[in-house]
């Protein structure tokens, strides 16, 4: 099972959701949980190779044909970070994927961005966006929401603001953000045994 977490867009939340939902599958039971991270930043393998999480194992895939090995190497739960504007290699991941995850921001979102993202999707893959740091209550993330549901594109999470992953002696994963994630995990689960 590989879930896919793109947007061509950058600074969305990619690598924070990458993490947050592979800690989540390790605490709901899944027993081999690897994180495969398709971007040369290398942003999450090199977060987690300074705060490991017992249970995810991490796998370096910066290029379209080693993710794809990756990929169809995997046994267990994969989750997969892409990089952001780089085409080639969120296609050849979500052409591997059973469900994508497309983290977005409410407010100043560049709404062709995520649609050119899930113009690259297989029509038969499930896809849901998840809101990155959304500002709880306020008119921007209703606006956001509407335009989704408008769009007729799913909604698997909102995330709020707070639960952003530090860097430093206090790198962990909030609570908060590992119960917003789990949901997000179980709706990318959805239709899989
Ligand atoms: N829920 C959140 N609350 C607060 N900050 C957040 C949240 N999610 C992400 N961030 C912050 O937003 C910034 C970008 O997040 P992240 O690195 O996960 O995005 P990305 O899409 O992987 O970026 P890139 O395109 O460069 O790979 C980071 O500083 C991160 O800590
Ligand atoms: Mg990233």
């Amino acid at each position: 099972m590989n879930i896919v977490v793109t947007s061509l867009k950058g600074g969305v939340g990619k690598s924070t959701t990458s993490i947050y939902l592979s800690a989540a599958a390790v605490e709901r039971g899944y027993d081999r949980v690897t994180l495969i991270d398709a971007d040369p930043q290398a942003s999450s393998a090199e977060w987690l190779e300074m705060w490991p999480i017992p249970g995810i194992t991490v796998v370096e895939a910066p290029s379209e044909r080693m993710a794809t090995r990756a990929m169809s190497r995997i046994d267990g739960l994969a989750v997969v970070d892409t990089p952001p504007g780089n085409e080639r290699i969120t296609q050849a991941a979500v052409a591997l994927a059973n469900a994508v995850v497309i983290p977005t921001r409410a407010g100043g979102v560049e709404y062709s961005r995520v649609h050119a993202t899930i113009e690259l999707i297989p029509a038969r893959i499930p896809r849901g966006v998840v809101i990155c740091a959304a500002r709880l209550g306020t008119n921007d993330l209703e606006g956001a929401i509407a335009w989704w549901k408008d769009q007729k594109v799913e909604i698997w999470g909102v995330i709020p603001e707070r639960v952003g992953i530090a860097a430093g002696p206090e790198a962990r994963l909030s609570r908060e953000g590992l119960n917003g994630y789990d949901a997000v995990l179980r709706r990318a689960l959805r239709g899989w045994k």
